[in-house]
C-alpha cells in the first residue's frame, strides 16, 4: 500500500475571530476545532500526522497530546510556508500526503478517504477537495479549463469579478504526491494581494511542469466550511449539533427537539431514552437506556444507568445509578456516587457524597461530603453542615436512618444504622444506631398569655 501522511495548518492566530483564544481551540460542540480535525485525520492509518503550530503553540499541543507530531510555524507567513515546515519530518518520504486546515472541523474520515482514492486512482500529483458554495466569499476559487482540468486556484482577494462569480471553492483539503509536493512548495513566491506564501500556487506550479492535477467534488458544502469568524463558527456549530442529533437518532434515542438539543461528540446514550429540550449534554457523559433527560438539563462528564429520569436540573462529574429520579431543580456537584432508585427532589444540593441504594432527599437539602447508607430518608431541609471555615468535614448517614425535617448534621458526625433524629434538631455528636435523638429545645406553652398582654395594654 502506497504510504500515507498528512499534515494539519493550525499556526495562525485567526484574527478575524477578534479573540483571545487562537482560533483552532476554538469549540465547536464543545470540542476544539483542530481536535475535531485530529480525530478524523487518524482514522486513516497514517505513517505520520504533523501539526503545524505557531500561534498559541504550547496550547494547541498540549490539547492534540501524543497524537500528533509538531513542526513549529515562527511567523505566520502563509498556508505554503506552513507546509514547508513540516519538511524535516516529511520531504524525501514516498508516499503521499493530505494537507487538512485545521479550522475545518465537519470535515469527514469518510471524505477524506474518497479524496484519496480518487487521487490514486486519477494518478494525480496533487487532488484537491472541492465543493459547490451557495456563498463563496472568502474562499479560493477553482479556475478550470475549457476540458473541465484544473487549471488553478484564485483567492478571493486576488480574484476577478469573472472569477468571483465561480461557486466552486477550495476547501482547503489536498491530497499529493509527497515529493512533488515539497518540490513544488520551494517555488511558491509571495506576489500576492496578502503579501503571503500561498499552498494553493502548487497547483499552478504543477500544471505548469505537466503533471496531473485533479479535484473531488465533496458531497456537501456543509461539511467543508472553513471557520474563519464567529459567524462562520455558529454554522460550524450547527451542522455539528445536527450531526450529533442525528446519530443519537438513528442509534435509537428519541430527540424531541434537535434544534434545541446540545449534545457533545463524545457522549454516548442509550436506546429509548428520550432528551427533552433546552438540554446540553457535555463531555464524556454515557448515558443508558429508557431514561428520561430534560428538559433543560446540564450533564457534564456524567455515567447514568439505564431507567433514570433528570429533569430541569444540573449533575456535573458523578456517577448516577439506575431508575434513580432527580429533579426537578437539583444540582449534583462533582464527585458524587449515587446508587440505584435513589430519589433527589427539588433545590436539593450534593456535593462529593455517596447515596446508597433507595435513598431520598426530596426537597431542600444541602448534602456535602456525606456517605449516605441505603434507604435512607432525609427529610426537608436536612443539612450536613460541613465546613466551618477553614476545613471540610465528613457526614456518615447510615442505611436506614431516618432524618427529620429541618435537621442540621454537625459534621463530622455519624448517624447510625436505622436511628431517627427528630424534625428541628442540630446534632453534635454520634447518633448510635436505632436511637432517637431530640436536640432542640422542649416546646413551652404559656397558657392565655395573649389576653393577659391586652389587658395589660389596655390599663
Ligand atoms: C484557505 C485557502 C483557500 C480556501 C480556504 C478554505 C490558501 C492560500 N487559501 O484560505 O483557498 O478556500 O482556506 O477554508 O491556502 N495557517 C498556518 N500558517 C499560516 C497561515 C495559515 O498554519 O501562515 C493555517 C491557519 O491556522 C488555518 C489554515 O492554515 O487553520 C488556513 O488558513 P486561513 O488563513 O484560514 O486561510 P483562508 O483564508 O481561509
Ligand atoms: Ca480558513
Amino acid at each position: 500500500m502506497v504510504k500515507r501522511y498528512a499534515v494539519i495548518l493550525a499556526a495562525g492566530q485567526g484574527t478575524r475571530m477578534k479573540s483571545k483564544l487562537y482560533k483552532v481551540l476554538h469549540p465547536v460542540c464543545g470540542k476544539p476545532m483542530v481536535q475535531h480535525v485530529v480525530d478524523q485525520v487518524s482514522q486513516l492509518r497514517l505513517e505520520k500526522l504533523i501539526t503545524v503550530v505557531g500561534f498559541g503553540a504550547e496550547q494547541v499541543k498540549a490539547q492534540i497530546g501524543d497524537k500528533s507530531e509538531f513542526a513549529l510555524q515562527e511567523e505566520q507567513l502563509g498556508t505554503a510556508h506552513a507546509v514547508m515546515q513540516a519538511a524535516p519530518y516529511l520531504q524525501d518520504k514516498e508516499g503521499l500526503t493530505l494537507v487538512v486546515c485545521g479550522d475545518t472541523p465537519l470535515i469527514t474520515a469518510e471524505t477524506m478517504k474518497a479524496l484519496l482514492e480518487h487521487h490514486l486512482a486519477t494518478c494525480a500529483k496533487a487532488t484537491i477537495l472541492t465543493a459547490i458554495a451557495e456563498n463563496p466569499t472568502g474562499y479560493g476559487r477553482i479556475i478550470r479549463n475549457n476540458n473541465g482540468h484544473v487549471e488553478k486556484i484564485v483567492e478571493h482577494k486576488d480574484a476577478t469579478e469573472e472569477e468571483r462569480a465561480i461557486k466552486e471553492v477550495n476547501t482547503g483539503t489536498y491530497c499529493f504526491d509527497n515529493q512533488s509536493l515539497f518540490e513544488a512548495l520551494t517555488k511558491v513566491s509571495n506576489d500576492n494581494a496578502q503579501k503571503e506564501y500561498y499552498l494553493t500556487d502548487v497547483i499552478e506550479i504543477l500544471k505548469a511542469k505537466g503533471e496531473i492535477v485533479s479535484a473531488y467534488q465533496a458531497p456537501s458544502f456543509e461539511e467543508t466550511i472553513g471557520v474563519n469568524d464567529r459567524v462562520a463558527l455558529s454554522q460550524a456549530e450547527k451542522m455539528m449539533r445536527e450531526r450529533i442529533n442525528r446519530q443519537h437518532m438513528i442509534n435509537g434515542v428519541t430527540i424531541i427537539d434537535p434544534e434545541h438539543t446540545y449534545i457533545s461528540p463524545e457522549a454516548e446514550i442509550g436506546r429509548d431514552t428520550v432528551i427533552y429540550p433546552g438540554t446540553v449534554i457535555e463531555g464524556k457523559t454515557v448515558i443508558g437506556e429508557e431514561c428520561i433527560i430534560g428538559p433543560h438539563s446540564e450533564i457534564k462528564n456524567c455515567s447514568i444507568g439505564n431507567g433514570t429520569t433528570i429533569r430541569h436540573s444540573v449533575a456535573h462529574d458523578s456517577e448516577i445509578g439506575h431508575n434513580v429520579t432527580i429533579g426537578p431543580f437539583a444540582h449534583i456537584r462533582p464527585s458524587s456516587k449515587i446508587d440505584d432508585e435513589v430519589r433527589i427532589g427539588n433545590f436539593v444540593e450534593i456535593k462529593k457524597s455517596t447515596f446508597g441504594k433507595g435513598s431520598k432527599a426530596s426537597h431542600l437539602s444541602y448534602i456535602g461530603d456525606a456517605e449516605v447508607g441505603a434507604d435512607v430518608n432525609l427529610g426537608c431541609g436536612s443539612i450536613t453542615v460541613n465546613y466551618d471555615g477553614k476545613h471540610k468535614y465528613l457526614t456518615k448517614i447510615e442505611d436506614g436512618a431516618f432524618i427529620g425535617c429541618n435537621a442540621n448534621l454537625i459534621a463530622p458526625v455519624t448517624i447510625g444504622k436505622g436511628a431517627y433524629v427528630a424534625a428541628g434538631s442540630t446534632i453534635t455528636d454520634d447518633v448510635p444506631g436505632n436511637a432517637l435523638s431530640i436536640a432542640r429545645a422542649r416546646q413551652v406553652n404559656k397558657e392565655n398569655y395573649v389576653d393577659r398582654l391586652n389587658a395589660k395594654k389596655k390599663s
